[in-house]
C-alpha cells in the first residue's frame, strides 16, 4: 500500500471517529431510558408508539400490566410475536377509556405526532394522579439520521426534526403535518 493511501485511510478513520464521537455525545436518546421503576407492580401502563415493545416488556417483567399502541405494521408484528397486547392506534386517538391508565410511556414518539392532540389524549386516558414518562429524541439522533443513514425516509426525518427544532426555538411553531411511522 502506498504511503499516500495509508494517510488517506488514517484521515478517513479519524474523521469517522470524530463524527461518531460528535454524534453520540449529542444523542441523549440512547443514554436515557424510560424510568420504568416509577410504575409500581400491578399498575396498568400504556406504551404509546411502543416500537418493538421493549419498554412494555420490561414493565410486565416487573409485575406490571399494560398495553402498547403502534401505527407501524412491522412494529405491531414484532411486538405481538413477543406476546404483547398491542393495538393499532395513533397517539392522537387512543382506544382506551378515560382515566383507565396508571401510567403512560412516550419514548421517542412525540416528534411523530400532532403534539397537542397526543397530549390531550394522554391527559384523558391517565387517571387523576397518573404518571407520564416521556422521553425525547436528541439532536444527535436526528443528525445521525440525516448524515449516516442511507434510507431516504430516515434522512428526511433527520432534516425535518432539525428544522422543527430550530423553528420551535425561533418562532414557536413547527412544519405542518407529521413525519409518520418509523419502527425501531
Ligand atoms: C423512534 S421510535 C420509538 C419506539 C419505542 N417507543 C422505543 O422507545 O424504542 C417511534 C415510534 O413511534 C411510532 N409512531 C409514529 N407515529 C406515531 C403516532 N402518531 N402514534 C403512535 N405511534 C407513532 C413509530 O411507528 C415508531 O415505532
Amino acid at each position: 500500500m502506498q504511503v499516500s493511501s495509508i494517510k488517506t485511510q488514517r484521515i478517513k478513520s479519524i474523521i469517522r471517529a470524530a463524527r461518531f464521537l460528535f454524534l453520540s455525545s449529542l444523542n441523549p436518546y440512547f443514554r436515557s431510558k424510560p424510568y420504568l421503576e416509577s410504575f409500581p407492580p400491578g399498575s396498568f401502563v400504556i406504551d404509546i408508539g411502543c416500537g418493538s415493545g421493549w419498554a412494555l416488556e420490561e414493565h410486565l417483567d416487573r409485575g406490571g400490566r399494560g398495553a402498547g399502541t403502534e401505527v407501524d405494521e412491522r412494529c405491531l408484528v414484532t411486538a405481538r410475536a413477543k406476546g404483547l397486547n398491542v393495538v393499532r392506534a395513533p397517539a392522537e386517538s387512543l382506544p382506551f377509556e378515560t382515566g383507565s391508565a396508571d401510567g403512560v410511556i412516550l419514548s421517542g414518539v412525540l416528534p411523530f405526532t400532532v403534539e397537542d392532540q397526543a397530549f390531550a389524549e394522554i391527559a384523558r386516558v391517565l387517571r387523576p394522579g397518573g404518571r407520564l414518562e416521556a422521553y425525547y429524541i436528541g439532536a444527535g439522533f436526528a443528525l445521525r439520521d440525516l448524515l449516516v443513514n442511507h434510507d431516504v425516509r430516515k434522512r428526511y426525518f433527520g432534516l425535518r426534526s432539525l428544522v422543527n427544532s430550530v423553528m420551535m426555538g425561533v418562532a414557536g411553531r413547527k412544519l405542518p403535518g407529521k413525519y409518520g411511522a418509523r419502527c425501531m
